[in-house]
């Protein structure tokens, strides 16, 4: 692969504060050189090295590609009807998840494979060049390694959720349920995945169970992280803290001890805010400004999936946070992309400094701000993943 410089960047997002102003590491009249997938050079673009190739981004503005931390993609069938039903006043509960289970159980693995496909290309039209995904739709032991199977031909970034919600078959012994998912459920998983996670929620998982969960995981050499105070003020904040998860996800309903404890523990857990969720149940969006003010690594993510949250735009929660969760626009930007990388504890990628991947979007606007001032427009004009134009 040969080299290509890219000048005429506007306005340059790299969130290395050694290269520009500010957090962000602004930089305005940039340049960038991308050369065997990674990034080769940055700087003014007056200064700028020759290369192979060049593209000129026309004063455009140019970002880290986004990192979307947090998403449940495999599966199938269509939850229009909960929605539609929300929308009409009814509140949103763990169990819709069945639904869906039973659909996916009944799908070919060629069905689910071209449903993520479909998201995950959905996804990189928008910008999003890393996107975690979940199990959690299947939970039965061939399933959730089926789901899991089928998540890692499209991303290293797997997380076995087996812990979604008390598998239907075991309505009556949850105990039991908690049993298989640290047991042979474990065993069949562990393989395909890099992460643990659990449902720690009313009508979900308990403390103890989620505690169960994530440590059978961590011995297995899965890295936990939390679906964590969704719903209700729970156990699920301090279990990631006390148990080093790297995210406890969510993050709606905290404590004060909550905040201060992700602030505390503000290198090791992040606090994932994923405002898709509030939107589409009708809730209360996560303070994301009492985090940020606490001193807690913020990350913003999707949470794609067919309950809670149906969109893979990640532009969509960073206008949302801007306009609803008290963040500025370059915090929102940060938490999307650096912020993320920091919940999947990448350094190669979240950034755009020498040595990282060359994951980029390039957007027909000015500036990164447009994102939360220029809310539903696609501006996301091209992308390149590991410095191969992707979209
Ligand atoms: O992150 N909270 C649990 N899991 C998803 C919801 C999944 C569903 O409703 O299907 C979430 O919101
Ligand atoms: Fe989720």
């Amino acid at each position: 692969m040969g080299s290509t410089v890219i000048t005429g960047i506007g306005s340059l997002v790299t969130n290395d504060p050694s290269i520009g102003d500010g957090p962000l590491g602004l930089l305005s009249d940039a340049a960038v050189v991308v050369a065997d997938g990674r990034i080769a050079w940055v700087g003014p673009a007056a200064s700028a090295p020759a290369a192979d190739e060049g593209f000129d981004a026309g004063g455009r503005a140019v970002i880290p590609g986004f990192v979307d931390s947090h998403s449940h993609l495999v599966f199938a069938g269509d939850r229009t009807a909960e929605f539609n039903a929300r929308m009409s006043g009814a509140a949103y509960t763990a169990g819709g998840i069945r639904t869906t289970v039973a659909a996916t159980r009944a799908a070919s693995d060629a069905a689910l494979d071209a449903n993520v496909a479909r998201y995950f290309a959905e996804a990189l039209r928008q910008g999003t060049t890393v996107l975690e995904c979940k199990s959690g739709y299947g939970l039965t032991v061939e399933d959730e390694a089926r789901a899991l199977r089928i998540a890692g031909r499209h991303t290293d970034e797997t997380t076995y959720l087996g812990a979604h919600v008390v598998s239907p078959d075991y309505a009556d012994d949850p105990a039991a349920y908690v049993d298989l998912v640290t047991g042979p459920m474990l065993d069949a998983c562990a393989p395909y995945a890099r992460w643990v996670d659990v449902f720690c929620e009313r009508g979900a998982f308990d403390g103890d169970q989620a505690r169960a969960v994530l440590t059978a995981g961590a011995k297995r050499g899965l890295v936990p992280r939390i679906h964590a105070n969704q719903l209700t003020e729970g156990p699920g904040v301090q279990l990631a803290v006390e148990l080093g998860a790297a995210s406890a996800d969510h993050c709606t309903h905290l404590s004060d001890a909550d905040v201060a404890a992700l602030a505390a523990a503000s290198g090791t857990t992040v606090a994932t805010l994923l405002p898709g969720a509030e939107f589409s149940t009708r809730a209360a969006y996560p303070d994301a400004r009492r985090l940020l003010d606490a001193g807690a690594t913020v990350a913003l993510s999707t949470d794609c999936n067919p309950g809670s949250s149906f969109t893979s735009s990640v532009p969509f929660c960073i206008a949302v946070a801007v306009r609803e969760m008290g963040m500025t626009p370059d915090e929102a930007l940060w938490s999307a992309t650096a912020g993320g990388a920091a919940a999947l504890r990448r350094t190669d990628v979240g950034r755009v400094a020498v040595g990282a991947r060359a994951d980029l979007a390039l957007l027909d606007a000015p500036s990164h701000v447009h994102l939360a001032y220029r809310p539903g427009v696609p501006l996301v004009a091209a992308v390149w993943r590991g410095g191969e134009r992707a979209a």
